[in-house]
């Protein structure tokens, strides 16, 4: 009782902040992109302290319905004043891009400061780590502000088969701000439900298979799941060094680029991955691809045949998608239909060889990054499963058992199978999904939901999902368009010729 009027009380401090910022100035920061936000930075309409503050009062007010986010930074106003005291300065770099603007990390991204880094496990609560993720560098060198973490799916939907996507220990279960009884997927759950329902300006996601895009499609936002090796992994709780990237999250295809061109690059802390593919990097950065006719004369891949590529026959998905196709086509695409693939049980087989390859992958990997912290309560595998044994009723192990954890703690390296199921996998991604990009001279393949999202994982590939539509009772739908490695430029240029030419995203309901 107490509490819960101290709470109150606290809630309407911050709402008679809140009346203050709507009072002085006539900008409106619900729905607000990048460009509008750094116009009314210019413009003495908004300050980054107002936005910062804004977004705290979003999250007290929402995240007890949807519990997307898991920490706030309490130095985020600090950090916010200095932005606006560079603006005022003009030191180089501010007024443009991220400066100033607030951003929500997944909380498996470390960042060094007062906040936790977890994975939404109570087994990490008290862990320090030694650096900022090679992201969250690149995000501060552009003068974003770390708003806080966001919650996800636990350890990234790679503990338990049966957790509910988007549910992990610390901040419980993340709820669709669109349906609340709709799955709002996962792993990077809160990254997509935070910037949807307005909790923040741009947030970053990462995804092994499907965590981004599959969120993305569910939650209504843009998401942009890159070349593995173009965003640094560093500092990431990772799955498998093979899959896992760092990809933006936001309303619209134009913040996503504006995230993407901050965060992509070198960095020593992930050095091979991220020098190889720096060569994707256009030079003048990916701006320019944001651009009018950007549909003209692609080619665009459509397999209505295969579930896993596309639509698998069904004909209520291709009856919601008909209507996108002739948008693609009216805005100049050429629409490869129908398309084929020999020998599918050979690529069908990548199911099994994916599941068997990441489970060693992620010991190996998991134990590195335990290894590194400065202090952890845990540091491998065996301590974190037996963590949670001990903390049973506060991991859910009954309702939710770490049947993926223990399948992993079973491997033991790359050895002969794993080899075996890596080559599969090599060969999936050969005769599959580059055999059709490239005999078909394809600039993406577009799939509907997520449906590709494994398609793209194991190879790699990037994808760009892009609001879609609603179905009758409200559910939101995305639309992903795939392509081969480093092929962003072109992706953002489709994905932003489809958002252009159908603007159909719209903000969740008031709650
Ligand atoms: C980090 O976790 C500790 C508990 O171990 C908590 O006291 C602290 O408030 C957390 N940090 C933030 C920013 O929430
Ligand atoms: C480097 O890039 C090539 C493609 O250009 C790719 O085939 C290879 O797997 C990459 N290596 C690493 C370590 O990422
Ligand atoms: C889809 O339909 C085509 C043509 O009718 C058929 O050849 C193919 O086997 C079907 N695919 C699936 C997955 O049912
Ligand atoms: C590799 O693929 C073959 C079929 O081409 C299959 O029989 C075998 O079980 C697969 N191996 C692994 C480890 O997934």
């Amino acid at each position: 009782m107490h509490k819960k009027m101290l709470a109150s009380v606290f809630l309407m401090i911050l709402l008679l902040q809140s009346m203050n910022v709507v009072e002085s100035s006539d900008f409106i920061i619900q729905e607000a992109t990048i460009d509008e936000i750094q116009a009314a930075f210019k413009q003495n309409k908004l300050t980054s302290e107002n936005l910062v503050q804004f977004y705290i009062q979003q999250i007290q007010k929402l995240n007890p319905i949807y519990r997307a986010v898991i920490e706030v930074n309490p130095d985020a106003v600090h950090q916010a004043m200095k932005a606006d005291q560079e603006r005022k300065d003009k030191v180089p770099k501010s007024g443009v891009g991220l400066h100033g603007i607030p951003v929500l990390i997944k909380d498996n991204i470390a960042s060094k400061d007062k906040m936790n880094t977890t994975a939404g496990s109570y087994a990490l609560l008290k862990s320090v780590v030694a650096q900022d993720a090679g992201v969250v560098k690149k995000l501060r060198d552009s003068g974003a502000i770390i708003l806080g973490k966001a919650s996800l799916s636990e350890w990234s939907q790679y503990r338990s088969s049966n957790a509910p996507k988007g549910w992990n220990a610390r901040a419980e279960q993340a709820v669709n701000p669109y349906v609340a009884t709709l799955d709002p997927c996962g792993s990077s759950t809160g990254s997509a439900i935070s910037v949807a329902a307005n909790m923040v300006s741009v947030s970053l996601g990462t995804e092994t298979d499907g965590s981004i895009l599959c969120p993305s499609s569910a939650n209504s936002v843009v998401g942009i799941k890159p070349t593995v090796g173009l965003t640094s992994r560093a500092g990431v709780i990772p799955i498998s060094h093979r899959q896992d990237t760092v990809g933006p999250m936001c309303r619209t295809v134009t913040d996503a680029t504006y995230v993407l061109d901050a965060i992509v690059g070198y960095d020593e802390n992930d050095a091979v991955a991220t020098r190889n593919a720096s060569k994707y990097i256009p030079k003048s950065g990916y701006l320019k691809h944001l651009k009018l006719g950007g549909l003209k004369g692609k080619r665009l891949g459509i397999m209505r045949a295969y579930p896993l590529f596309g639509f698998g026959n069904d004909t209520e998905t291709l009856n919601k998608f008909e209507k996108h196709f002739d948008t693609l086509r009216q805005n100049g695409a050429i629409l490869i239909e129908n398309l084929e693939i020999n020998n599918f049980n050979h690529i069908l087989i990548m199911f099994n060889s994916e599941y068997i390859a990441v489970a060693a992958e992620f010991k190996v990997a998991l134990n590195d990054y335990l290894m590194e912290l400065v202090t952890s309560p845990v540091r491998s595998l065996a301590d974190v499963i037996a963590f949670n044994n001990k903390y049973a009723d506060l991991e859910k192990i009954k309702e939710y058992p770490q049947d993926l954890f223990l399948a992993a703690e079973k491997t033991n390296g790359i050895g002969k199978l794993e080899k075996e199921a890596l080559m599969n996998l090599t060969k999936a991604s050969k005769y599959g999904f580059e055999k059709v990009m490239i005999d078909n001279k394809l600039d993406a393949l577009v799939t509907p939901y997520a449906q590709s999202s494994s398609v793209l994982a194991i190879g790699g590939y990037p994808g760009i999902s892009v609001p879609a539509g609603y179905d009758k009772n409200g559910d939101p739908y995305g639309i992903c368009f795939g392509g081969l490695k480093g092929s962003e430029p072109t992706l953002i240029e489709v994905a932003y010729g489809f958002e252009q030419a159908t603007n159909l995203r719209k903000p969740p309901p008031m709650p």
